[in-house]
């Protein structure tokens, strides 16, 4: 099986299709670590109910972002997994922690990138007016939400949504398109290359549509 690592901050719905996936064979993964900011979250306690390690890092108690990210990514290299994948992982990451899994980490943003970079996206996509929306799973750079975009999924902005309606709309087809993503990555068929995305061997011109 392929060897991932995951990181998470909060309520894990993300970790446990994954999780879900695999355990139904459709997802050939071994999951050597999830690792998480906050001690609370939900994402390490799906993770201790199926046998997964698990590792809390509190960032508090280091000098520096930087010197808390090198330790974590230590942490996690020592697991050696092939890929990290960042569901729900809140924190901006220092670039030389970034640096050594160019290609080998992958976040999930719940927008259609390169539009919403950051925060509160929901919200931003009303405010603006879009007729559609959706979520991004990229190759992560030192570049917040800005490495390159391999897979999306949209929705249909409706009259009546909010923050709250769109994020719940969206939540079961991120869940799709992260399982998708990762799964063509283990397979060897989706990954990133000098001159970009590239799968089944030939550049990725646009991202998958999943
Ligand atoms: C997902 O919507 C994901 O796209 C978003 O957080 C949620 C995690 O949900 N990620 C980001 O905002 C990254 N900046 P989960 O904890 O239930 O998987």
């Amino acid at each position: 099986a392929y060897p991932i690592a995951v990181l998470a901050s909060g309520r894990g719905s993300n970790l446990a299709a994954l999780i879900e996936a695999q355990r139904a064979g459709a997802l050939p993964v071994a999951f050597t670590l999830v690792a998480s900011d906050k001690a609370d979250a939900r994402a390490l306690r799906i993770a201790e109910a199926h046998g997964i390690p698990t590792l809390a890092l509190d960032p508090r108690g280091y000098a520096s972002r930087r010197d808390y990210d090198l330790d974590l990514f230590a942490r996690i290299a020592a697991t050696r997994p092939a890929l990290v994948v960042l569901a729900g992982f809140m924190r901006i990451l220092d670039a030389d922690a970034v640096a050594p899994w160019h290609g080998r980490m992958l976040n999930i943003h719940p927008s259609l990138l390169p539009k919403y970079r950051g925060l509160h996206t929901h919200r931003r996509v009303l405010e603006a007016g879009d007729a559609e929306h959706g979520s991004s799973v990229h190759f992560v750079t030192a570049e917040l939400d800005g490495g390159p975009v391999v897979a999306q999924a949209r929705i249909a902005v409706a009259a009546g949504d909010t923050p709250e309606t769109l994020a719940a709309r969206l939540l079961p087809l991120e869940h799709r398109l992260l399982v998708a993503s990762v799964a063509l990555i283990a397979a060897g068929r989706l990954g990133l290359g000098a001159d970009g995305p590239w799968l089944d061997g030939r550049p990725l011109r646009a991202p998958l549509q999943l």
